[in-house]
């Protein structure tokens, strides 16, 4: 059954390749979406794994983080905090910089969004060489939460991102070589 799902998810994804430059395979969650099927399974999957582990923080990472981290936040009775881009937040922030497979970025998070002790997951589409995560991570234990453990659909293991995350345990769907 869990395999049925797993399945499903990984042939509605899209590889796109040189975008958006030469060398890159994109991995399209486009086309997952697209499956109401496949979406609604990613979705389970992620809820079965973190139902009842007292986690009452989800923060999903700009951009596709949004778009699986709130129905999960939503299934676990956890508060939705986004992670995003420089400038986009009108509140006093904290930021954390990070090199990224193409260029270097940063994120961001609202202060007063999360609370001292409380319980994180992380959440995006995918980890690559494990930048990304590891800034949210960051900003999530700045601000004084426990970060259980991070979640991505798509795993690159090649790129070797999951040891980039500080020991914090990573849960994926899919690998993609
Ligand atoms: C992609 C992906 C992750 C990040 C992973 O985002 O959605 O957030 O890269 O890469 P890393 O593990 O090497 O850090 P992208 O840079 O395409 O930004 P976007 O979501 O704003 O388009």
């Amino acid at each position: 059954k869990q395999d049925t799902r797993i399945q499903r998810i990984a042939s509605s994804i899209r590889v796109v390749p040189d975008f958006p430059k030469k060398g890159i395979m994109f991995q399209d969650i486009t086309t997952l979406l697209l499956d109401p099927k496949a979406f609604k399974d990613t979705v389970d999957l992620f809820v079965e794994q973190y139902t009842g582990r007292g986690i009452s923080v989800v923060a999903g990472v700009e951009a596709r983080g949004f778009i699986f981290g709130p129905p999960i936040a939503l299934a676990i009775g956890a508060k939705f905090v986004p992670l995003r881009k420089p400038r986009k937040l009108p509140g006093e922030v904290i930021s954390e910089n990070y090199i990224l497979e193409y260029g270097s970025d940063c994120l961001e998070m609202h202060v007063g969004a999360v609370q001292p002790g409380e319980r994180a997951l992380v959440v995006d589409d995918l980890i690559a060489t494990g930048g990304t995560l590891c800034a949210a991570i960051s900003l999530l234990e700045r601000a004084g939460a426990e970060v259980l453990e991070c979640a991505c659909v798509i795993e690159l293991p090649e790129l070797k991102g999951r040891g980039r995350l500080n020991g914090k345990p990573l849960y994926v769907l899919v690998e993609s070589h």
